[in-house]
């Protein structure tokens, strides 16, 4: 029986994340995990999962996973794994994902062809992967899966920062979000996904690092900030938990009004 109180909404049970070692998967992790949930995590990123466990940043010590969402093998024996530990899945959260701007992604003109294949491949392909190996463990009684659109996908992005690639794997997710809303409803698997604004997280961080370019970015969002790990984190604990128990199939945008003016 699940409870609606805050801070046992997840109670007993298990949520994957999916690039939990990232800034917002992170915080998503520690916020299901004070939600009552049991966790694992999956991340390329063996050395920060191992860090951000040592610094009690997840509130418990889950089952970490060094994983390459663009390898279908390594998702396979990482199912297997939290199966035989964790028997089954309530929530997977997929928030493991690359920027283009490191590989100069931009206007499709200018995006280099293995730019492209990268940013798709783990951007949207990975997406594909986890959930096909992660499915099956799903509990019988239904769950929810949560993506990590952007907001990119949901306007066109401002020049300079108008990485094409990017936009069309995140445009993919949502087109996918609506998809398995569809087929997994008759499982009782919700599927949403999640559209933030501009975060401050290790991926921001080459803009963050500049106050007059990190400053126009934060104007673009009406509120008058950019986001938050944590803004992210309640949006994913609210479609995790039972609250949103009739809420498949949205793309939630939290962006500070930035895809409204
Ligand atoms: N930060 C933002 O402004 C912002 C805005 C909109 C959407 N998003 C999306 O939110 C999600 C999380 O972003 P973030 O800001 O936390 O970034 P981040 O770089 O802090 O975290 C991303 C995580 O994904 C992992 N990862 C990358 N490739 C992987 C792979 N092939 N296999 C497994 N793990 C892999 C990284 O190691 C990292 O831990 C991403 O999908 C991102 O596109 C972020």
């Amino acid at each position: 029986m699940q409870s609606d109180r805050v801070g046992q909404r997840l109670k007993d049970q298990v949520a994957v994340v999916a690039g939990g070692a990232g800034g917002i998967g992170c915080a998503i992790a520690a916020r299901l995990v004070a939600e009552g949930a049991k966790l694992a995590v999956l991340d390329i990123d063996v050395g920060r999962m191992r860090s951000l466990t040592a610094a009690g940043m997840y509130g418990m010590e889950p089952l970490c996973l060094e994983v390459d969402i663009t390898q279908a093998e390594q998702l396979e024996a990482a199912a297997r794994q939290v199966g035989d530990r964790l028997r089954r899945i309530d929530v997977l959260v997929n928030s493991a994902g690359i920027s283009g701007r490191p590989l100069g992604d931009g206007p499709v003109d200018v995006c280099p062809e293995d730019a492209w294949y990268q940013v798709i491949n783990t951007n949207l392909t990975g997406v594909y992967l986890t959930c096909k190996y992660f499915i099956p463990l799903f509990n019988p009684a239904g769950g929810s899966i949560i993506h990590l659109a952007s907001d990119d996908a949901l306007i066109g992005p401002k020049p300079p920062h108008d990485t094409h690639a990017y936009c069309a794997s995140k445009g993919g997710v949502i087109a996918l979000t609506k998809a398995m809303a569809i087929s997994y409803a008759p499982r009782r698997i919700r599927v949403n996904a999640i559209a933030p604004g501009w975060v401050m997280t290790p991926m921001t961080q080459d803009l963050t690092n500049d106050p007059a370019v990190w400053r126009e970015i934060v104007e673009r969002h009406p509120l008058g900030r950019a986001g938050t790990p944590e803004d992210i984190a309640a949006a994913a604990a609210y479609l995790a938990a039972p609250e949103a128990s009739f809420v498949t199939g949205v793309v939630l945008p939290v962006e500070g009004g930035a895809t409204v003016w």
